[in-house]
C-alpha cells in the first residue's frame, strides 16, 4: 500500500509482573507475557482483524495501541510520529488522541449510566475538540448520531432505556464524533444477538467505505472478521502466529493453529480439510513462557521433536503473508 500507516507498532510487548505471593524465594517475580514482540501497521481505510482464543492478548494489544496501557518494550507510531515516549496522560491530551478511538466490548459497562446519549456522545468532543458554541456541539453530536443510524429522539435517553444494539451505536457514535482516522473495536458486537450484530457490522463497513476510517477489529469469531476485514492477524499466547489477506488465509491457512481455528467454523468444515482439528493438551502458561520451544508445542497436531528445541520466528511468505511455524512453506506431515 502506498499511503503511510495511520498507526504502526514495532516489537511491542506487555509483560505484567505477578503478585508477590507467586514469587519463589530468591527469584525475581515471574512475568505474564500478555503481548510479545508484535509488529504491525494499519493503513488508511483498511479493515484489519485480530483473532485468537480467550486470554491470548487481543485486548491488551488493543489497549497498548491506543495508549491506555504503557508497553514493557517496543514503539508505537501515529502517522509516523513516535508516541511511546509520551506518557499515557500526555497522549490523552494530545491532538493525536482523536485520530485513534477505541470502542469497547460491552456497551453497558463502558457507558456511564448517569449520562444520557447526547452527553455520552458529547463527552469525547468536549474533552478532545471543545466546540466554540452550544449550536456547534449539538450539530456535531447529531451528525455523529446520524452516522450510526441512531434516531435523534434517542439522544435524551439513558443507557438503561436503550436496547443492546442502540447502546452499541452510541458507543460507536462517541468514537466517531471526534472524526477519527482509526477505530479500534474490541469485540464490539459480542454482547449482541446475531441479527443486531449484522446491522452493526454493516454500519462499520459503511463508515469505513464512506469516510475512509480504518478499523482494527478484535474478535474471537473468525466468521465476523471474515465479513469485515481484508487482512487478518491470528494471535496465540501473546504472539502473532499468522497474518495475511483474508481470502488467502481462509483458502490456505498456513499455521496449525489457524487451521484448527478455521476447522472449528461449522460452515467451513468441508473446506478446512474435512474434519475439525482439535488442539488437545493444555496450553502453555503465559507466565514466563519457555523461549526455547514453539508456544503451541504440546497441543500442535503437526509438531515434531525440533519444535521443542527452538522457537519459530514470524517469517514472510509469498502473497503478503507471515507465519510463525518451522514448517511454514513446506508440507507439514499429516496436515496437507
Ligand atoms: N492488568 C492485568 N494484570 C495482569 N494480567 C493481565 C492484565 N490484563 C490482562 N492480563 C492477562 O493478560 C493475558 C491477556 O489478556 P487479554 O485480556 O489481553 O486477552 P484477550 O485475548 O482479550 O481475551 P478475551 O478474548 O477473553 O477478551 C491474560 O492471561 C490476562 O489474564
Ligand atoms: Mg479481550
Amino acid at each position: 500500500m502506498s499511503l503511510p500507516p495511520i498507526l504502526s507498532a514495532e516489537h511491542l510487548s506487555k509483560h505484567f509482573a505477578q503478585s508477590r505471593r507467586r514469587r519463589l524465594p530468591g527469584r525475581a517475580p515471574a512475568r505474564l507475557h500478555a503481548v510479545d514482540d508484535v509488529t504491525l501497521a494499519i493503513h488508511p481505510g483498511e479493515a484489519l482483524g485480530l483473532v485468537g482464543e480467550s486470554g491470548c492478548g487481543k485486548s491488551t494489544l488493543a489497549r497498548l495501541l491506543c495508549r491506555l496501557l504503557d508497553p514493557s518494550a517496543g514503539q508505537i507510531y501515529v502517522a509516523g510520529r513516535e508516541v511511546t515516549t509520551m506518557s499515557t496522560a500526555a497522549f490523552t491530551r494530545s491532538p493525536m488522541r482523536s485520530d485513534i478511538q477505541m470502542v469497547f466490548q460491552d456497551p453497558t459497562d463502558s457507558l456511564n449510566p448517569r449520562f444520557n446519549s447526547f452527553d455520552l456522545i458529547a463527552d469525547p468532543l468536549r474533552q478532545l475538540k471543545p466546540p466554540h458554541s452550544r449550536a456547534e456541539l449539538i450539530a456535531k453530536v447529531e451528525a455523529a448520531a446520524r452516522s450510526v443510524n441512531l434516531p435523534l429522539d434517542l439522544l435524551s435517553r439513558f443507557p438503561h432505556q436503550l436496547s443492546g444494539g442502540e447502546k452499541a451505536r452510541v458507543g460507536i457514535a462517541r468514537a466517531m464524533v471526534v472524526t477519527p482516522r482509526l477505530l479500534i473495536l474490541d469485540e464490539p458486537t459480542s454482547a449482541l444477538d446475531v441479527s443486531v450484530q449484522a446491522t452493526v457490522l454493516q454500519l462499520l463497513d459503511k463508515i469505513r467505505r464512506d469516510r475512509g476510517v480504518a478499523l482494527l477489529f478484535v474478535s474471537h469469531d473468525l466468521n465476523v472478521v471474515r465479513l469485515l476485514c481484508s487482512r487478518i492477524m491470528v494471535m496465540y499466547l501473546g504472539q502473532i502466529v499468522e497474518s495475511g489477506p483474508t481470502d488467502a488465509l481462509f483458502r490456505d491457512p498456513a499455521h496449525p493453529y489457524t487451521r484448527a481455528l478455521l476447522s472449528a467454523i461449522p460452515t467451513l468444515r468441508g473446506r478446512a480439510g474435512g474434519q475439525r482439528i482439535r488442539l488437545d493438551g493444555e496450553p502453555q502458561s503465559p507466565i514466563a513462557p519457555d523461549g526455547s520451544r514453539c508456544r503451541l508445542y504440546g497441543r500442535c497436531p503437526a509438531q515434531q521433536a525440533f519444535c521443542a528445541q527452538a522457537e519459530p520466528a514470524l517469517t514472510g511468505q509469498p502473497g503478503g503473508r507471515q507465519v510463525r511455524c518451522h514448517f511454514a512453506g513446506s508440507a507439514v506431515p499429516g496436515q496437507r
